[in-house]
């Protein structure tokens, strides 16, 4: 494959560039043109009525949808925020998803997934028939320790089949999943538990991430043992699969003991052996919650957005097929973790609605070596290929040599999420990974939109690189001022939308006052996502960035308040305020202010205590990057810290816009003296 490195010109207008969707993938697309997409959008729009009643005869009804399919109320001033898709009707998304694809298509033999472990030599492929079966034994498990429908049920497993069983299991009995991406605290993990209180924990007895080992029973015990002190609640049943047998040496072994309590704890492996294969799926109503996953919110407490069983089947299998153009026979492969948003929309939920192949991945981009991506895409002949944009700056930084290896011609469409791209970075994708050859679909959605809301479609959408484009079908955005006017033509401002689509979420678990006040208060009548976005004069939309208290780490949402909360707990911290900073792998990172108590002294000590304080409590991937001793705080006279010249401080950027509120002026100039230059 030849290198195209990029051309200083090409990053340089990559903003007024187009990239026409290549003719070889129009032929047999979904939707072959621009033209196509607008019309189908225009009957989305038109005719939602009939536009999802298309998309739900697709799917099994044990009583099908009738009569008005949406109701909502998007307006607080007029009442209270709801939403509401196919209410009546009753179906099953497990039995969707497998029994469906076995029985009605005869999929039992294809293969649903190739798993490829952390190691390489460490794979195995699991087709649609043993899929179904191991989840309908474990869920049969599930309802023979007394979890019902309704029940949460906690998920703290790596990325191993037994995720993919447990989250379709509890589907099956209408159990509610709540997934805690295995990277996350024992105190994140018990926080989550406590929120939606879980009737049980599926954990694992560790994972290796890269040669790391990770303890995940311990994490789970100390989570449970926290559940206890802080609130009483007993989780009855902890299930543990064994996935380090035959992975561990003996140096591990003596480091991995797994306490046991023999009351709580059980196996999988021997609850598995008796279980049977047969289990009647729960029919449930299609807004009844399928799931809760937990996202960061500004106030520090984690969101747990509720999302519900049909349209969240319907839109995640349909931008499936549409974003990703998918055909029978190709492999994709999203590099995302099922504990977060991204892997339960992408990587269960809508390939197999789908009934397709895809790769699931239990390692890292850089382990053994920093070729892994494009060994597993010529290993599978991967297709379509969905990572997120700190990855490919990650990857990019290693050059084109260890790409120059591999064979990816197989490589058809590619995509991303999770993050805005840099154009520097979209080039590069598109050039030396993609060939030139592929389109890259740069998908906009969040964990409350539950599938993408704005993106191209491959065949379709002529690319300007850095752009989400336009939005998918039965999706209204709108951009709004400060007074909350709906701007027309090239505009900059609020992304909102004005009406729901099937797979918005419908609250957040167990605070609806919450769910109205975050999304609909600050402009009635809209959804607010939380980020601001531009319009360009062709009407593509560019996502900005976040404008409220949200860091996005390497794709991760992380809010600021819960790192300063972090922060404050350590004995020497009186006061602490956290910012972003541009990073160039990872997006942002974050940069801490912290004040010390009366007597304590700054030291390299305490900056070390910090992040591990910040580790410990919140998970690594929200360990500070740079920690700065403040004397004071910029704060207005009411005392609100102006975090908007942190931020310029932390990027050393001198224009700090109108500061006529700042109660003392000085402060300002001392934390620019004292910035940190290089990361702590
Ligand atoms: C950001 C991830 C620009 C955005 C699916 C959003 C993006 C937040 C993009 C949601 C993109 C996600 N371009 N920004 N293509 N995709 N974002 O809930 O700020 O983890 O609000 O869902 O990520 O993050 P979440």
């Amino acid at each position: 494959m030849p290198s195209q490195v990029n051309s200083a010109c090409e990053v340089a207008c990559a903003e007024d560039l187009t990239y026409p969707p290549p003719p070889s993938l129009q032929g047999d697309a979904h939707v072959p043109d621009f033209n196509t997409y607008k019309d189908l959008y225009r009957k989305s729009i038109q005719n939602p009525q009939e536009f999802w009643m298309d998309v739900a005869s697709e799917f099994y009804w044990k009583t099908p949808p009738s009569g008005k399919l949406f109701d909502y109320n998007f307006d607080l001033t007029k009442g209270k925020i709801f939403v509401e898709f196919m209410k009546g009707a009753k179906t099953n998304v497990c039995y969707n998803v497998l029994d469906r694809n076995v029985m009605e298509k005869n999929l039992g033999d294809k293969t649903a997934f190739f798993w490829e472990g952390n190691a390489p030599t460490d794979s195995s492929v699991i087709s649609y028939g043993h899929l179904l079966k191991e989840v309908c034994k474990f869920a049969n498990i599930l309802r023979k320790l007394g979890v019902k429908k309704g029940d949460r049920v906690a998920i703290y497993l790596p990325m191993i089949p037994e995720l993919v069983y447990a989250m379709l299991a509890c589907a099956r009995i209408g159990a509610i999943h709540s997934i805690v991406f295995a990277g996350f605290s024992s105190e994140s993990l018990c926080e989550r538990i406590l929120d939606s209180q879980c009737a049980a924990l599926i954990t694992a007895d560790g994972v290796f991430r890269g040669e790391k080992l990770i303890n995940l029973k311990q994490i789970a015990d100390e989570a449970m043992e926290r559940c206890k002190e802080k609130a009483q609640l007993v989780v009855k049943n902890c299930i543990v699969v064994k996935h380090l047998n035959g992975r561990l040496n003996n140096q591990h072994k003596a480091k991995l003991q797994t306490a046991w309590n023999p009351d709580v704890d059980s196996w999988l492996d021997e609850l598995m052996v008796e279980a049977s294969e047969e289990c009647e799926p729960e029919w449930m109503d299609a807004e009844d919650p399928l799931f809760i996953l937990y996202t960061s919110g500004s106030t520090g407490k984690p969101k747990g957005v509720v999302h519900t069983v049909a349209g969240y089947l319907l839109y995640t299998a349909l931008t499936f097929k549409y974003v990703f153009d998918y055909h029978d026979d190709d492999v994709y492969w999203s590099t995302a973790d099922i504990g977060w948003i991204t892997g339960h929309s992408y990587i269960t939920y809508g390939p197999l609605a789908n009934g397709a192949t895809s790769v699931m991945f239990e390692g890292i981009p850089t382990y053994p070596h920093v070729g892994r991506f494009w060994e597993i895409i010529e290993k599978y002949k991967v297709t379509t290929f969905y990572t997120a944009p700190t990855a490919i700056r990650l990857l990019m930084k290693y050059g084109d040599q260890a790409i120059q290896k591999y064979d990816l011609n197989s490589l058809k469409i590619l995509g991303t999420v999770g993050e805005p791209i840099n154009s520097e970075a979209w080039l590069w994708y598109y050039n030396v990974i993609g060939n030139r050859r592929c389109p890259i679909v740069d998908t906009f959605w969040q964990t409350e939109t539950g599938g993408h809301v704005l993106t191209p479609l491959p065949a379709a959408t002529p690319l300007k690189p850095g752009s989400a484009t336009f939005p998918f079908f039965g999706v209204v955005p709108a951009v709004l001022n400060e007074q909350g006017v709906e701007l027309e033509g090239e505009a900059e401002g609020y992304l909102v939308f004005k009406q729901p689509w099937p797979s918005i979420m419908r609250t957040l678990y167990g605070n609806h006052d919450r769910y109205e006040n975050t999304y609909f208060n600050k402009f009635p009548g809209f959804y607010v996502a939380g980020d601001g976005c531009r319009r360009d004069k062709d009407g593509y939309i560019w996502i900005t960035g976040r404008i409220d208290d949200m860091l996005n780490v390497s794709g991760h949402l992380l809010s600021t308040a819960e790192v300063e909360s972090a922060l404050t707990e350590h004995p020497a911290v009186a006061e602490a305020a956290v910012v972003s900073r541009p990073h160039q792998v990872k997006g942002e990172c974050i940069y801490c202010f912290v004040i010390l108590k009366d007597g304590k002294k700054f030291t390299e000590l305490i900056t070390q205590e910090l992040k591990k304080q910040v580790r410990e409590k919140i998970g690594p991937i929200a360990t500070p990057d740079f920690i700065q001793n403040a004397p004071g705080l910029p704060k207005t006279r009411s005392g609100k810290i102006m975090r908007r010249v942190l931020r310029q401080i932390a990027r050393n950027e001198k224009d700090l816009g109108d500061v006529s509120t700042l109660a003392d002026p000085n402060i300002v100039e001392v934390l620019f003296s004292q910035r940190c230059e290089a990361a702590a």
